[in-house]
């Protein structure tokens, strides 16, 4: 498809309606390839990716669910197991995360500013290869519990999860901002 036609029709696939067949691993290979491919101020690679797939997306439920109790020993059922099932729709989740070199003379923000160019290019590329997908974070992303199970070190943050899969619905379209809005012209 022709690029602009492509990014004018980027949207993202709620997770919730994602499933198999994902992604193979060829496949996951392709995207994250050109994913590498954003601007990287100083060269740094300032990213890593974790993914997430098979039985350890249903463990990494079960770990929410327990930890989500831990933080509200009231929290309702519909809420621990929609924690639960957080990671059991997609196929595949790839975890982006920031290697963040502090003190640096490219800032830490545009070393985040790159690592959130990958969540993006890698929407883009599975949506390019024909698969629905979703950039999330959702509080797991920030829990010092979680994050330490998921081996985030001190330097680290996680970026987003990008959940991949097969859908069956058209993703639903939203209204997007009115470029006349945002626009305007340089006038000194
Ligand atoms: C950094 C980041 C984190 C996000 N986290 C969530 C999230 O936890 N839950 C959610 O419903 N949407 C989240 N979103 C929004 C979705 O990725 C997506 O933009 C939204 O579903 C609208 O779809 P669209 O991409 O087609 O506009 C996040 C977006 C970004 C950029």
């Amino acid at each position: 498809m022709n690029l602009i036609k492509m990014l004018d029709q980027r949207r993202s696939t709620p997770s919730r309606t994602l499933h198999g067949p994902g992604p193979n691993a060829e496949e996951v290979r392709q995207m994250l390839t050109s994913a590498l491919r954003v601007p990287d101020h100083g060269k740094l690679a300032p990213w890593r990716f974790l993914k997430i797939q098979g039985d350890t997306r249903l463990a990494l439920g079960d770990l929410l669910a327990q930890r989500a109790l831990e933080l509200d020993a009231n929290a309702s059922e519909s809420i621990i197991e929609k924690d639960r099932a957080r990671f059991s729709f997609a196929p595949v989740i790839i975890t982006v995360i920031a290697r963040l070199t502090p003190k640096h003379k490219v800032p830490e923000q545009e070393q985040i500013l790159s690592g959130g160019a990958v969540c993006f290019a890698l929407l883009q590329a599975a949506q390019g290869l024909g698969y629905g997908a979703q950039w999330l974070t959702g509080w797991a992303a920030y829990d010092p519990v979680i994050t330490k199970k998921l081996g985030i070190e001190e330097n680290e943050c996680i970026l987003g999860f990008i959940h991949i899969g097969n859908s069956d619905e058209m993703a639903p379209e939203r209204l997007r901002p009115k470029l006349e809005d945002l626009l305007s012209d340089l006038s000194l």
